[in-house]
């Protein structure tokens, strides 16, 4: 018991930290690796196979990938905040320096994220992979699939879209944000207030809020993942910039 009490201190200062850094990268890459997975192997070569192979890989294998893709999610989740809770440099002002901006950056666009990885994404896949073992077993096909299937799909790509700048800000934190000193309530502010005004415009196009969930028009940045990827790296380029200017 005297033993443990005395380790605590150092398990908290190095052990919870790297423990749990460690664990966010595996479940990062297992949930970032797998939509990058859907969104530039799986969507395009589903589109090319015949509608009977498509209903056998959609029954069969979608269901292990999301599986992982989900889990991934929530041990990421779960992980980044315990890597907030164990880091000691988080406490007192830390969210009023850009370290503390950076980090604020990163979580609001992977909680985004999560979001439509729990809540957009899964409930309407379970719809599609339903429809998918239910025409294998012989059944009628399910009218409401496809419109299902272009909900996940809009979400996943604009999760495709925020993991650049998102990536870009959770490493930025400690490798980029530290060169930076000034920092005032103002500039804080204005950086975070035009982050999330343009998230929740990319969020609520991706959700149909906008004008529906045609292709086309206000959403052709979704049509293709490789738009999609360049307007991630618009999106990232027009973050950093805005960081560089406010917090130089
Ligand atoms: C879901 C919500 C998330 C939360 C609450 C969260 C939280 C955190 C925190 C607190 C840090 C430490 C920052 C620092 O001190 O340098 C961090 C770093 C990091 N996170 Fe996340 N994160 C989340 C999602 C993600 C996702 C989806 C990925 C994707 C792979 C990711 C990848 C990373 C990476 C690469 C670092 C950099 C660590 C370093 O450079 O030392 N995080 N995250």
């Amino acid at each position: 018991m005297h033993v443990l009490a005395a380790s605590w201190p150092l398990f908290h200062r190095v052990g919870g930290v790297i423990l749990s850094r460690w664990a966010h990268f595996l479940a990062g890459i297992t949930w970032i690796g797998i939509l990058y997975y859907f969104n530039f192997v799986q969507v395009p070569s589903f589109a090319g196979f015949d509608a009977g192979a498509r209903n056998e890989a959609t029954a069969k294998l979608v269901p292990r990938a999301l599986w992982w893709f989900r889990w991934g999610a929530m041990l990421t989740l779960l992980s980044g905040i315990s890597i907030l809770a164990f880091q000691d440099n988080f406490k007192g002002d830390y969210f009023k320096t850009p370290p503390g901006v950076s980090i604020s950056t990163g979580i609001l666009l992977a909680l985004v994220m999560f979001c439509n990885v729990w809540f957009v994404i899964w409930p309407n896949q379970k719809k599609v992979i339903a429809n998918a073992q239910n025409v294998l077993a012989g059944g009628e096909a399910d009218p409401a699939a496809a419109a299902s299937g272009r909900r996940a799909l809009l979400a996943s790509r604009t999760n495709t879209l925020f993991s650049i700048p998102m990536l870009f800000f959770m490493a930025a934190t400690s490798h980029f944000a530290p060169f930076h000193t000034s920092s005032t309530s103002g500039k804080r502010g204005a950086f975070l207030g035009i982050a999330v005004v343009i998230t929740a415009i990319l969020e609520l196009n991706a959700l149909g809020v906008l004008g529906g969930v045609q292709p086309g028009g206000a959403r052709a940045y979704l049509d293709q993942h490789k738009n999609t990827i360049i307007a991630g790296f618009v999106y990232a380029a027009l973050l950093i910039i805005l960081f560089e200017a406010f917090f130089s």
